[in-house]
Parts: structure tokens; C-alpha cells; sequence
């Protein structure tokens, strides 16, 4: 593994190469950055970041709008949230070192098992399980793990520990991780050629495919909700931050109804009813389609615009990179109509 990983393991911002260790603000950073989110998206919010925050005492400190606003387009908001606490845990309880072993990490908020392996490992050298969804695809393979996931994850972290080396413990995840999304990949695994094709039990049945076995796959359910964008005679737009808990929780965002759990089901026949406030509402062409997780969403979009300037801190510029995606789209569909 150390030998591929040597000749075709990518540089990234955040890596360093055995003995050295990556300083562990950007371990953390760029492992949470990373959970459900590919490298190539990662790597400007990362650098965004770091320039931005060189510590994770700067970054404690930050205004709670800005690191938001600087996640925006990441997704899944509430890990900027949790990543904007643990940086004031770590920074007030811990004199800004982050904890050295799996139990300490653990403690702070959105640091799960794989997260609090990964810091252990890559920034302490330690020699932790990690297991993510590549490094997990890689061992259901070599050892043709027969349990559907999620419960085939304790057997897997085991089969990890037992294929573990004892050097370079910083690289081997890292080199696991590189390998499995260059060679062992999920759709079309690179079996010719590859180092490990002599022990791999998938491999020796031809069925590498056919791991790491999955539960039957549920059809999302749709969801359809209504986005009001208003603008005042100045151009400028009626935006709120959106309630901590819950869909893109602390996110600045456009009003919006029907879509979330937590909202009412919207009326389609009187879509004015669900809007902030009183104005000569009009919907904007076709729905923006937007996947989350669990559900799709077709949202429709309402546009007013006001004769008068709007009154109030609500009223904004329109910045789309401080927007979650969703209201991305939204604001480019109505400038649209
Ligand atoms: N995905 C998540 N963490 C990673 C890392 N440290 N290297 C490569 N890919 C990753």
C-alpha cells in the first residue's frame, strides 16, 4: 500500500508525508469539511479557511454569521455549527490543542468515531481504527464481508486493525483512502494491476461488485415547497437567517414554506398565503429542483418587487456565495423571471 501510495498519492493542501504530521486544526478541518463532500469541492473552502483563520483560536473566535457564511455551499449545515463550537471548546478548555487520543476527540461536538480515528492518526501518529466509506469498501472487498452495512461496520473496523501496519501509521488511511478512490472505486474497481488483487477475496470470486453489500435502497420521497424572493426598489432583497435546528439551520436564506418538516403543507391553489407579508406575488416559471439527503425538492419560487425601499436589517444585498445552494438556485431563478 505505502509503495502505491508513494507513486500515485495526491498532494492536498491540508497532507503531509510521514514523519511529518499535519497539524491537527487541519486535520479536523478538512476531515469535517470533507464528511459528504468530495476533495475537489473541499479544497477552496479549506485554503478559504485557513487564510482566513490560520488558528483554531482565530477561528473560536469568529463572528458566528461569518464562519457560516464562509460554509455556505459546503451543505450540511449543522457541521459548520458544530465545527464553530468545538473550535471554542478546544480554544477555552484546551489552551487551542486539540485532544491526542480517540476519547478526548470524541468528546467535541461533531467529532464522530471515524473523525476522532482520522485526527489520532493523521495529526498524532497514533495507530486508531479508521473507517470511512472508501477505506470500508476497500476491506468489505479484500475480505468479501458478507453483512450488509451499517452492521457490517464493527467487523470491518476489526478487519481494519488486523491489516494495519505499524509504520507509517499517519499515511495508512490516507493511503487507503487515495487507493480506494483511484483503484478500488465503487463502480468500475481497477482489479488488473492492482497491489492488493492477490488477497482480495472479492476479487479471487470475481465479485468485486457485488461488495460491500448494501441495504435495499429506499426511493426518495418528493417534497414540494415555495420560495418568496422581494425586491425593493433599490435592488435589494428580503433575506432571514434561518432557525439553528433544523433544514439548512443558521443558513441566511429567502422565506420559504411547505418543504420542511417542521413547516405546514403549502397551498398551491394560494401561495400568497404562505408568503412573509402582503405584496403582488407571481411565480417565477418552472420549480428548482434541488436532493437532499432523505427527500427531493421542487420549490417554487414567488417574486415581488416593491416600489418603495424596504425597512429593515432584513433588507440585503444579495451575496449568492454567502447562500446555501438550494437558495442559490432560487435567487438565480427569479432574477431569471
Ligand atoms: N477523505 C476524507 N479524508 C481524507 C484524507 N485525509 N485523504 C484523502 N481522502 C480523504
Amino acid at each position: 500500500m505505502f509503495a502505491w501510495y508513494d507513486r500515485h498519492g495526491r498532494t492536498l493542501p491540508w497532507r503531509r508525508r510521514w514523519p511529518e504530521l499535519t497539524p491537527a486544526y487541519h486535520v479536523w478541518l478538512s476531515e469535517i469539511m470533507l464528511q459528504q463532500t468530495v476533495v475537489a469541492t473541499v479544497i477552496p473552502y479549506f485554503l478559504d479557511f485557513t487564510r482566513r483563520w490560520p488558528t483554531v483560536c482565530d477561528l473560536a473566535a469568529a463572528p458566528a454569521e461569518d464562519v457560516m457564511s464562509a460554509w455556505a455551499g459546503l451543505g450540511y449545515y449543522a457541521r459548520a455549527r458544530n465545527l464553530h463550537r468545538a473550535a471554542q471548546i478546544v480554544c477555552s478548555d484546551h489552551g487551542g490543542l486539540f485532544p491526542q487520543n480517540v476519547e478526548g476527540l470524541r468528546a467535541l461536538p461533531g467529532i464522530g468515531p471515524y473523525t476522532a480515528g482520522a485526527i489520532a492518526a493523521i495529526a498524532f501518529g497514533q495507530p486508531s481504527i479508521v473507517v470511512d466509506g472508501n477505506i470500508e469498501r476497500v476491506m468489505a472487498r479484500y475480505f468479501a464481508v458478507a453483512t450488509p452495512l451499517p452492521a457490517a461496520k464493527a467487523d470491518i473496523g476489526a478487519l481494519y486493525a488486523t491489516v494495519r501496519p505499524d509504520e507509517r501509521p499517519s499515511d495508512f488511511p490516507q493511503a487507503l483512502m487515495d487507493f480506494a478512490n483511484a483503484v478500488c472505486t465503487p463502480k468500475a474497481p481497477g482489479c488488473p494491476g492492482c497491489p492488493l488483487a492477490d488477497g482480495c477475496a472479492a476479487r479471487q470470486a470475481d465479485a468485486q461488485r457485488d461488495f460491500p453489500v448494501k441495504p435495499p435502497k429506499k426511493a426518495k420521497p418528493v417534497r414540494r415547497g415555495i420560495a418568496f424572493v422581494a425586491l425593493d426598489s433599490d435592488g435589494r432583497a428580503y433575506l432571514q437567517t434561518r432557525p439553528e435546528r433544523g433544514m439548512l439551520g443558521g443558513m441566511l436564506a429567502f422565506p420559504s414554506a411547505g418543504w420542511t418538516d417542521a413547516d405546514q403543507a403549502y397551498d398551491r391553489d394560494d401561495p400568497s398565503a404562505s408568503a412573509p407579508f402582503a405584496a403582488d406575488w407571481a411565480l417565477a416559471g418552472r420549480p428548482v429542483a434541488h436532493v437532499f439527503t432523505h427527500f427531493t425538492l421542487d420549490m417554487d419560487v414567488a417574486v415581488a418587487r416593491l416600489a418603495r425601499r424596504g425597512d429593515g436589517p432584513e433588507w440585503q444585498t444579495v451575496r449568492p456565495a454567502s447562500l446555501p445552494t438550494l437558495m442559490r438556485k432560487v435567487w438565480d431563478a427569479a432574477k431569471r423571471a
